[in-house]
């Protein structure tokens, strides 16, 4: 017969009818009964086998991690947590699986142990619920767009802009390595890199997505973005997905509401569509805070969290209010400044952020008007000569999850602060006609699709949430 899906079979199967069913088994136990997963859902199906008249050489194949096929009938389940089971007819063995050489094992494993053989920790519960969560994400993501009347632009991964100026892009080259071109001086010459200029991975869609927004009104960009930073935390990835939405006529405060929406909305649905895979990910973590010492639990399970994020406002003020309570904070007993300030112009520390968000608002929040020093040369300066309209947003367990601002659209302000960073403006030509041309208010902002992921998982690195991490010295598949 015709091969269902186990969610399909588990949500709507008719009991007596014969299906066939496809996956990887999970347990066999007492020669009897198989759990099997394909992936659709983190509910394994139970098949029901008849071992007396079973060949035992087939049996004996029938290992964790091998792949199977079955045709059965559909019972009614008298086991706990399925309403239903296959009685298994026919067992063919798709591919064999030894357990001697079978790297996992049918128990729990360590996330360090899954990071090590992340080619196969696709096969675990864990991983099959984080990227069913991703995906429903990302599908949210358009889908709060696209209802918008927001234009999907692709921007390009190879460029000449480093857009956020801040020199941490990826060369990309078609030198020939036997034959590397020089300059006078013997110098590589980077000029030469992409038949003739220089280029880099894309850092950020940013500048391209307005040149769509001043035309189109309403842009978003969701595609890869590379950063050359060396950084192993748990909050960077060298190469990220970015969704970056750019907006003719917004001002910063619309740009703020339109960044909470979209989050609450893409939570909303995963909430929504993946209650399953969250309810698994919530048990997950809270067997993982039971390790913890008391006084180091999460007050909140993952699932009240995310409820809690959809039911208040996030709070909303600028850096220099924010600068005031973190002097005035006083987060340990003894300590008055355990988060100590420099002071006004220097840019807040994650665990300054943490303690805004986690201990003294307790909820997500947008920090606005950042000193221009400490942000980049697109943003629109205030009239106070000394901030510009930035905006960040900052969630519990995260930090940064969002960084945007409303753009400079005025011409001389704009060719000033340049020049006054020395970022050449001959090569953001195109960038500037913008300004000549037509300019209008207009702002954006980047999210960052994996911080996001981690946050509504619960999971507490940023490489757990990508299928295919990219970090220093890590690129193999
Ligand atoms: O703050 P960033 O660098 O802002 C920009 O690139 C702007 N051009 C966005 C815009 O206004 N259109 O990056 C935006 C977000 C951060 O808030 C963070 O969530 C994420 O991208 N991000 C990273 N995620 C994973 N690994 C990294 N190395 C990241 N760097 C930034
Ligand atoms: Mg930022």
């Amino acid at each position: 017969g015709q091969r269902i899906k186990i969610k399909a079979l588990l949500q709507s199967g008719e009991t007596g009818t014969e299906v066939t069913v496809k996956g990887w088994v999970r347990a066999f136990r007492q020669n009897r009964f198989i759990a099997l997963n394909d992936g659709s859902t983190n509910s394994n199906l139970q098949i029901v086998v008849d071992f007396e008249n079973t060949d035992p050489a087939l049996l004996k194949r029938i290992t964790f991690g091998a792949a199977v096929a079955i045709t059965g009938t559909l019972a009614p389940s008298l086991g706990q947590g399925q309403s239903v089971e296959v009685i298994a007819g026919e067992i063919e063995i798709l591919g064999d699986c030894n357990p001697e050489e079978f790297p996992l094992q049918p128990k729990k494993q360590t996330l360090e142990f899954l990071r090590e053989n992340a080619h196969l920790r696709f096969r675990t519960n864990t991983f099959g619920a984080i990227f069913r969560v991703r995906n429903t994400l990302s599908f949210a993501v358009h889908q709060f767009f696209q209802e918008k009347g927001f234009v999907y632009l692709h921007t390009p991964v190879i460029t000449q802009s480093d857009a956020e100026g801040a020199g941490e892009a990826f060369h990309v080259t078609n030198f020939d390595l036997n034959n590397v071109p020089r300059t006078d001086t013997g110098e590589v010459d980077y000029k030469q890199d992409f038949f003739g200029k220089s280029t880099n991975l894309t850092v950020s869609g940013q500048l391209e997505g307005e040149l769509g927004a001043m035309a189109l009104s309403d842009i978003y960009t969701f595609g890869p973005t590379f950063r050359a930073e060396n950084s192993n935390t748990t909050r960077h990835l060298a190469e990220f997905w970015m969704i970056e939405p750019e907006m003719a006529f917004y001002d910063i405060h619309d740009n703020a509401n339109l960044a909470e929406e979209l989050l609450k909305y893409v939570i909303s649905y995963a909430l929504d569509k993946n209650k399953e895979d969250l309810e698994f990910l919530t048990q997950r973590l809270l067997e993982e805070e039971k390790q913890k010492p008391q006084n180091e639990r999460s007050e909140l399970s993952l699932l009240d969290k995310l409820q809690f994020c959809l039911n208040n406002d996030f709070e909303r003020l600028t850096y220099t209010e924010a600068i005031q309570i973190l002097r005035e904070s006083t987060p340990n007993k003894k300590k008055k400044f355990v988060y100590p300030v420099e002071g006004w112009g220097t840019d807040l520390q994650s665990e300054h952020e943490r303690y805004l968000v986690e201990k003294h608002f307790k909820k997500p929040v947008i920090l606005t008007d950042y000193p221009k020093e400490i942000k980049s040369f697109y943003m629109r300066q205030n009239d106070d000569g000394k901030t510009v309209a930035a905006m960040d947003i900052l969630f519990p367990g995260i930090g940064e999850i969002i960084g945007g601002s409303q753009r400079e659209e005025r011409l001389d302000k704009l060719e000033t602060r340049m020049d006054e960073l020395g970022i050449p403006k001959d090569e953001l030509w195109w960038y500037l006609d913008t300004r000549r041309f037509g300019s209008c208010p207009h702002a954006g902002f980047g999210l960052g699709f994996e911080r996001l992921v981690l946050f509504v998982t619960g999971m507490g690195n940023i490489r757990d949430v990508i299928p295919f991490p990219r970090f220093p010295k890590n690129a193999e598949f």
